[in-house]
């Protein structure tokens, strides 16, 4: 289930694979205008079905003179639509107007000056210099007929272009990322002033018009959802409940791999407060089973998400006459699986998700976040009246405390990991700078070491700890957590849990380290 898009305005992106692009829809959308990815080869026929207020040619990591670079077909200029290049979008665009687009000499990438022309609608309000983000080889050296430069920069002097009269506009710079001035503006000047766009994207009108739908979409029928006390399923499963009520039957999988208290905590949550209709399977001993022996981390995945698919499937066939299934699928997810534009990138460790149910499970997907980022998620949520706790958490693996005690999973190992990991998650929350930490945990490793408590010699486990900052996990730093928050860390560590002698920070960034152990 999608968004009805002839409810909201829109502008269409499309994509060209800068890894922007997302971040040109969420500049959109901040500014209350519905935005959407589409892929490069789109055609105008499609677009025609329902047009877009605006169109967006998004940067990417292509030459216009590579063989196979992704084109655009011509027509799009024909809608009668504004039409805004970026980057690749921009060199795109004038290629296909009649300009001319030179190999670059040399790359430039980084902060750069530009110095704008009065009177343009892109820059109204905006003063006559200020930085933009340049990052390009390839450059336009001569404007298609009937454009006029709007910019220059001292390497660039085509940094932006404009045709008013067909309300055609191009970038060389990137005004999506935070190191352009004024970026915001630009891209709301693109928006209000060109397109006529209303601020008419509001989550509270997105969530009315979503429960009605759902409403429509499942009928009279009933629905199953996998419910994993992350924020994306709790999202759906309580947008789910406003739109159907008793219609929606919940599974929990208590895989014992959870952190301390999490099972009873979803129960308590969703069961009691919220009312709910979950269902907790519990079924740790059979993923402990399924583990037993394995250490290979690949392995341990596997095995486990084997495990999922068949507690799931056992539990949903008590639902015979479910015939949906219900998915905390977001926006990034949805792209990321059509927009097949990158070549294959290689696995670096398997995803576990919901999915690859046996086919005797044939149930009909709802889906209604696929539009939504994930700062979206969260604000629905809020609308919605939901915790803020759980909506802030932090992203927590499929797999669970399975990859985090390394090597071979052991019930007492998971446990000993349990009580390290609820004090470090008790101590950091202290912090006052506690939100902006992507991730904390610890990771109970394979190392016994000798150490002394009162007279006794000890040789027992290490333990580390692990905080990262990031913005998306592709790539992390180690967070510079206080020595004495550590410190404190370590001391709970090794005197309320019996069986950790030693206390470890990790100070690894990624790349070329991940962020989890495993
Ligand atoms: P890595 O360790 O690859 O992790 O740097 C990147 C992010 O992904 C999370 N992660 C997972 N999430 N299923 C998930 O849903 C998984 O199997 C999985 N493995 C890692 C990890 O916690 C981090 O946020």
């Amino acid at each position: 289930m999608a968004t009805d898009h002839s409810k909201f305005q829109r502008i269409v992106i499309l994509d060209y694979g800068s890894q922007y692009t997302q971040l040109i829809a969420r500049r959109i959308r901040e500014q209350q205008v519905f935005s959407e990815i589409v892929r490069f080869d789109t055609t105008a026929a499609k677009l025609r079905e329902n047009l877009p207020q605006g169109i967006i040619l998004s940067g990417g990591p292509n030459s216009v003179f590579e063989e196979g670079a992704p084109g655009i077909d011509p027509e799009i200029f024909s809608l009668g639509v504004p039409v805004l290049g970026i980057c690749y979008g921009m060199q795109l665009m004038s290629q296909t107007l009649g300009g001319k687009v030179e190999p670059g000499e040399s790359r430039e990438y980084g902060k750069t000056e530009m110095e704008t022309v009065p009177d343009n609608e892109l820059f109204a309000g905006l003063p006559e210099r200020f930085v933009v983000w340049m990052s390009h080889g390839d450059r336009v050296s001569r404007i298609p007929d009937g454009f006029r430069t709007s910019a220059t920069s001292a390497n660039c002097p085509y940094a932006a272009i404009r045709d008013e009269a067909r309300r055609f506009y191009a970038f060389q710079f990137h005004p999506e990322v935070v190191h352009t001035q004024h970026g915001t503006q630009i891209i709301g000047n693109f928006l209000f002033k060109v397109c006529g766009c209303k601020a008419d994207w509001k989550l509270s009108t997105w969530i009315d018009d979503t429960v009605e739908r759902l409403r429509e979409q499942v009928g009279g029928e009933e629905v199953v959802l996998g419910l994993s006390g992350g924020v994306d399923s709790s999202v759906v499963a309580v947008l789910l409940h406003r739109a159907i009520g008793p219609s929606l039957h919940c599974i929990f999988v208590d895989n014992g791999l959870l952190r301390a208290n999490e099972a009873e905590q979803v129960e308590d949550m969703f069961k009691a407060k919220l009312g709910l209709d979950l269902h907790v399977a519990r079924a740790a001993q059979r993923f402990y089973s399924a583990l037993k022996g394995l250490e290979d981390p690949e392995a341990k995945r596997k095995a486990i998400g084997r495990e999922f698919i068949n507690v799931f499937a056992e539990e949903a066939r008590k639902f015979r006459n479910c015939k949906f299934l219900g998915q905390g699928t977001i926006y990034p997810d949805v792209i990321e699986s059509s927009h097949a534009l990158k070549g294959p990138s290689q696995t670096i460790k398997s995803h576990h998700n919901v999915g690859g149910l046996p086919p005797d499970l044939k149930f009909e997907l709802v889906e209604p976040l696929r539009d939504l980022f994930k700062d979206e998620v969260r604000a629905v949520g809020r609308v919605l009246g939901m915790d803020p706790e759980l909506l802030e958490r932090q992203p927590f693996p499929g797999p669970g405390l399975g990859v985090r005690v390394l090597g071979e999973v052991t019930e007492e190992k998971v446990k000993l990991l349990q009580q390290a990991d609820l004090r470090v998650q008790q101590e950091v929350r202290k912090l006052p700078n506690y939100k902006s930490l992507w991730q904390t945990f610890a990771v109970l490793l394979p190392v016994r070491s000798v150490g002394v408590m009162g007279d006794q010699r000890t040789y027992e486990y290490t333990c580390a700890v692990r905080s990262v900052d990031s913005v998306d996990a592709m790539t992390a730093d180690w967070s510079r957590i206080p020595y004495d928050t550590l410190a404190t860390i370590s001391s709970r560590i090794i005197n309320e849990v019996r069986g950790i002698n030693r206390v470890v920070y990790d100070i690894s960034s990624k790349p070329p380290a991940t962020i989890e152990w495993e």
